[in-house]
Order: structure tokens, then C-alpha cells, then sequence
């Protein structure tokens, strides 16, 4: 008898239902071939929910997501006129997945704007719930703004603020931060990774970004003390905790990829350092993702709904299939994982590729997204 695993599913708005159905088989004969049957539960989001509840978030899909410990998602646009800024964040707020955790290596055979991508080989865990995404922002010269500045300006000698200015607010807390970095870490030790990055900008943000600097050595320390060391001690087989203020990583990640492994980071320099890798790789619209809390794990397609070619099959689907090859790793099944990759692997090989990818194989041939999931799914491991 098989192993039946529950897997709560958003379809998505745009390519989402082409990418879905493209990518579930691949998925599934994966699991069937570790002896798992995934369950696939699906939970209304976006449009789809809309149409069926008056709501792009029901209540039901948010309690459901609270008690579940996995789940997949495909893209979902920014609802119009329903006070919802983004139901990403709203997810992600309400389900307090704060991990955005981001594997970057390269896919032989897509040409990329660098030399040697084949270096890179990184896992970003960005922290996803705080700092200037919390969304405390005032535009300029609101009565909001003009009130925050004048008490700055008269209790908190900020004399130099403009009295024309728009405000955001950065809160970063000791909490939040150090979840973030101990995950990382216990994740490099896990895997018997090298290093743990700590990036930041706290030359600058002294007491936000240095704090979070702080707070993943004061962790790295305290928690696992007998396990790290710092980059100056390097010891020999603990994990190195480095850390890099973030432009200087931008340059490091670029000139001395192999150096780096698995980065830690908060909000903004994660989002930024994400797509730039991802870029590096060659593998911006291919990239999976997962966002986590400390019970579910809620993998996503990352790029966005791609309104302009959804329902004309020609999406790829090859960012919801690698999130089901890191749903398989993370259940423990790195070999089924491994089997989706290959699969990939012998697609770009093959040089059979959706439109998207043609630009980055040379001679390719392009399929829909509908034939490329029949490629992979034919692929011989997944029998
Ligand atoms: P996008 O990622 O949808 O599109 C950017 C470009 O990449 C377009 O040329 C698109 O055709 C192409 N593209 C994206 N995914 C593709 C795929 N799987 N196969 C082939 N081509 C693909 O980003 P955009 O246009 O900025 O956003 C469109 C909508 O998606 C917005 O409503 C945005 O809010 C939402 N979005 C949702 C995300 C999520 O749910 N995680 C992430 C990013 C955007």
C-alpha cells in the first residue's frame, strides 16, 4: 500500500491552471515512484475564489492552510479594488511563513550572462514577514506623514527630516530575525553545508540590519556554539558563520560565487539577492520557492501569472514541477526529487523547450507547455 500524503493546492490565476495540469503528473509519478500517493486538496485563491465566494482569500482556505503542513501554490495576481494590497503577503502574513527559502543552482544547457555558473550553488533564506514590507508607510505630505515627521523632528531630533517627506518604517525584531537565522543554520548543519552568510546592510542601518547581523552571531553562539565558528577561527568541520554587508555580496556572488552557500538575510536584500541569482543562473522563470512557518511548508511557482500568454499553452511549467521536486526533499525523498531534475535535465538536453527557454538553448525546439509536461513525465525514472 502506498504512503498517502495530503497536499493542499492553489491552482492560480493566469498560466496557473496550464502550468497545474502540465506539472501534476510529473509530480505524482515522482511520488508513486517513492512508494508516496499524494492526496492533491485543493483551497481557493484569486480569481477562482472569486468567482465561486465573493472573496480572493475565503476564511476556509486560510483556517484549512493554519492546520496543514504542506502545500502548493501557482501565481496569483493582485485582486482589483478588494482592499487585499497582495494575497502573497496576505498569505504570508496570515499564515506566519516567515522563511522565504530559495535554492539557486544552474541547470546545464541554459545559457546564462556569466562564465561560470556552474559555481553558484546557494539556498537564500530570506526573511519574509518583517522589515519595510511590513507595510507601514505614509506618502508625502499626508496629514499621516506630516504628524510622524513633526514628532520626529521635535521629540526625537531628526531636525533634518523634510517636512515634504514620505515616511516608511523598517521594524525588525530580535524574534523574527533570529527564527530566520536559526532555520538556516540548522539547515546548513543538516546538510553538512559549509557555510552560513549572514548578508546585511548594517554598516548603514545600524540598529535594524546590525542588529540582524548580531542577532545570527548571538544565535550561531548560543545555540550552537559547539557546532559553528567564525570565519576568522575555522574550525575545522564546523559550519562558518561569514558575514557580508549586502552590496558587497552582490559583488562576492558574482566574483567568488563558490565562496558563498547558504545565505541569511532580511526582506528587501533577500528579495534583491534572489532574482539576482536567479538571473546569474540563467534560471529567473524556472526558479522554485517555498515559504515556511513553523508548520507548514507552502511551496511556489515564483515567477507571476503572465497574463499575456496564459491560456494559449504556452507557459512553462518548470518552476511548480522543480517545487514539487523540493516537496519531495523535503518529505525526505531526495531521490524522487532527483528524478524530476533529470527529467528536466533530459528535456533541456533534448533542447525540447517552452518558448520562454528557446532564447537560452541553442537549436532549440519549442513545445507547448501542455507536450513539455508529456516530456517529462516519459522520462524513464518516472515510470
Ligand atoms: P510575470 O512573472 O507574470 O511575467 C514576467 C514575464 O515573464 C512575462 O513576459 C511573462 O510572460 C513571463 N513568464 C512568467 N512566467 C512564465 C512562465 N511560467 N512561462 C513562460 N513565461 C513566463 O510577472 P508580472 O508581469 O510582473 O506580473 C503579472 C502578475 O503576476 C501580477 O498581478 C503580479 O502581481 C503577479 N505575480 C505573482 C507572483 C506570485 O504569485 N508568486 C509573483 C510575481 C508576480
Amino acid at each position: 500500500m502506498a504512503e498517502r500524503k495530503i497536499i493542499y493546492w492553489i491552482e492560480g490565476d493566469g498560466i496557473g491552471p496550464e502550468i497545474w495540469r502540465a506539472a501534476r503528473p510529473v509530480i505524482d509519478r515522482a511520488a508513486k515512484s517513492a512508494g508516496i500517493e499524494f492526496d492533491w486538496r485543493e483551497l481557493l485563491a484569486g480569481e477562482k475564489a472569486v468567482q465561486k465566494t465573493g472573496s480572493p482569500l475565503p476564511d476556509e482556505t486560510l483556517e484549512t492552510l493554519k492546520g496543514a503542513d504542506l502545500a502548493m501554490k501557482g501565481p496569483l495576481g493582485t485582486p482589483v479594488g478588494t482592499g487585499i494590497r497582495s494575497l502573497n503577503v496576505a498569505l504570508r502574513k496570515g499564515l506566519d511563513l516567515y522563511a522565504c527559502i530559495r535554492p539557486v543552482s544552474h541547470i546545464p544547457g541554459l545559457e546564462t550572462p556569466v562564465k561560470h555558473p556552474e559555481l553558484v550553488n546557494m539556498v537564500i533564506f530570506r526573511e519574509n514577514t518583517e522589515d519595510v514590507y511590513a507595510g507601514i508607510e505614509f506618502s508625502a505630505k499626508s496629514a499621516e506623514a506630516e504628524k510622524l515627521g513633526s514628532f520626529l523632528r521635535n521629540e526625537l531630533n531628526c531636525a533634518a527630516l523634510p517636512p515634504d517627506a514620505a515616511i516608511g518604517i523598517k521594524p525588525m525584531t530580535e524574534k523574527g530575525s533570529k527564527r530566520l537565522i536559526r532555520r538556516a543554520i540548522k539547515y546548513a548543519l543538516e546538510r553538512k553545508l559549509p557555510s552560513v552568510t549572514l548578508m546585511h546592510k548594517g554598516n548603514i542601518m545600524k540598529f535594524t540590519e546590525g542588529a540582524f547581523r548580531q542577532w545570527g552571531h548571538d544565535v550561531a553562539r548560543d545555540e550552537f556554539g559547539d557546532l559553528t565558528c567564525t570565519e576568522k577561527e575555522r574550525l575545522p568541520g564546523r559550519l562558518v558563520i561569514k558575514d557580508r554587508i549586502a552590496d558587497a555580496m552582490f559583488q562576492e556572488a558574482l566574483l567568488h560565487p563558490a565562496e558563498y552557500s547558504v545565505i541569511a538575510t532580511p526582506n528587501l536584500d533577500g528579495d534583491y539577492i534572489s532574482d539576482a541569482l536567479a538571473a546569474q543562473v540563467g534560471g529567473l522563470g524556472v526558479a522554485p520557492g517555498v515559504n515556511m512557518s513553523d508548520t507548514l511548508a507552502f511551496f511556489e511557482a515564483t515567477h507571476g501569472t503572465a497574463p499575456t500568454i496564459a491560456g494559449q499553452d504556452r507557459a512553462n511549467p518548470s518552476s511548480l514541477v522543480l517545487c514539487g521536486a523540493m516537496l519531495l526533499e523535503h518529505i525526505g525523498q531526495p531521490e524522487a526529487a532527483q528524478s524530476i531534475r533529470a527529467a528536466l535535465q533530459a528535456a533541456i538536453d533534448a533542447k525540447t523547450v517552452t518558448g520562454d527557454l528557446a532564447a537560452q538553448v541553442e537549436g532549440a525546439k519549442i513545445v507547448s507547455c501542455s507536450e513539455f509536461g508529456k516530456i517529462l513525465a516519459a522520462y524513464p525514472a518516472l515510470q
